[in-house]
C-alpha cells in the first residue's frame, strides 16, 4: 500500500509525540549503545551529527561522551533549506533555529569531504533504508554529494514500507533501532 509521504509522516510524528520521556530515554541509551560499539562509529574521527529535540532519538548524552575524543560537527540551517556543518566545540555558544533546534554559532565550518560518519534523523525508514524525514529536503540535499558513512537512528516503531521512494531520497547504509541493527548492501 502505497500512502502519501506527507500523511506517513504526520502519522509517524504523531505517534513519537506521544512517547513518554522514559521511554524516549531507555530506547536512545539502547540505541546509542549499539552505535558506539559499530565499527563505522569507533573508526570515525570526524562524525556529524544532529542535537536532538522533542521526542527525537537523544544524542547530547553520547555527544558529551566523546566530545573530547572526536570532532563532532551539527548542522546549521540556511534561508535556502541548504545545511551546513559547523564543529561543536562548546555547549556555551549554542543558539536556537527557526524550528527550535540548537546551533552552534557559526565558527568553524566542516567540510563535507571531512565527516567521516554522519548520524542522521528519522521520521521513518523502509526495508531498502530509504528515509523519510521532515520534508525539507535538508538530508537529501546534504547527503547527495557526501562520501562517508550514513547511519540513521530510529525507533522500530518507525519502520513501514507504506511510502514511494522518490530520486532525490539518499539511502541509508545502516538503520540503529532500540532492538537491532540493520545494514544495508549498496545498490
Ligand atoms: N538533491 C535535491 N536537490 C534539490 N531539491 C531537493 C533535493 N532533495 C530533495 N529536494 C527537495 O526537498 C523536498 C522534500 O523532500 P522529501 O520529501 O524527500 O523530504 P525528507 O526526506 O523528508 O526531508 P529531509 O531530507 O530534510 O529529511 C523535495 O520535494 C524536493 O523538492
Ligand atoms: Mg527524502
Amino acid at each position: 500500500m502505497v500512502l502519501d509521504k506527507r500523511k506517513i509522516r504526520k502519522d509517524l510524528l504523531k505517534k513519537r509525540e506521544a512517547l513518554d520521556e522514559n521511554t524516549v530515554h531507555c530506547f536512545s541509551s539502547l540505541i546509542m549503545d549499539q552505535l558506539k560499539n559499530t565499527e563505522f562509529f569507533q573508526l570515525a574521527n570526524t562524525i556529524g551529527i544532529y542535537l536532538s529535540y522533542h521526542n527525537e532519538v537523544e544524542t547530547w548524552s553520547l555527544i558529551k561522551e566523546v566530545i573530547h575524543e572526536k570532532k563532532i560537527c551539527v548542522p546549521v540551517v540556511n534561508q535556502d533549506r541548504t545545511m551546513q556543518f559547523f564543529l561543536l566545540d562548546s555547549f556555551e555558544n549554542l543558539e536556537k533555529n527557526k524550528y527550535g533546534i540548537d546551533e552552534p554559532k557559526k565558527h568553524h565550518l566542516i567540510d563535507k569531504e571531512q565527516i567521516e560518519l554522519m548520524i542522521i534523523p528519522v521520521v521513518g525508514y523502509n526495508d531498502q533504508g530509504s528515509r523519510v524525514g521532515y520534508g525539507g529536503g535538508y538530508y537529501d540535499k546534504y547527503l547527495k554529494h557526501f562520501h562517508g558513512k550514513k547511519i540513521g537512528i530510529a525507533y522500530s516503531f518507525q519502520h513501514t514500507n507504506d511510502f514511494a521512494v522518490q530520486e532525490h531520497d539518499i539511502a541509508l547504509d545502516m538503520i540503529i533501532t532500540e532492538k537491532k541493527i540493520i545494514t544495508f548492501k549498496p545498490g
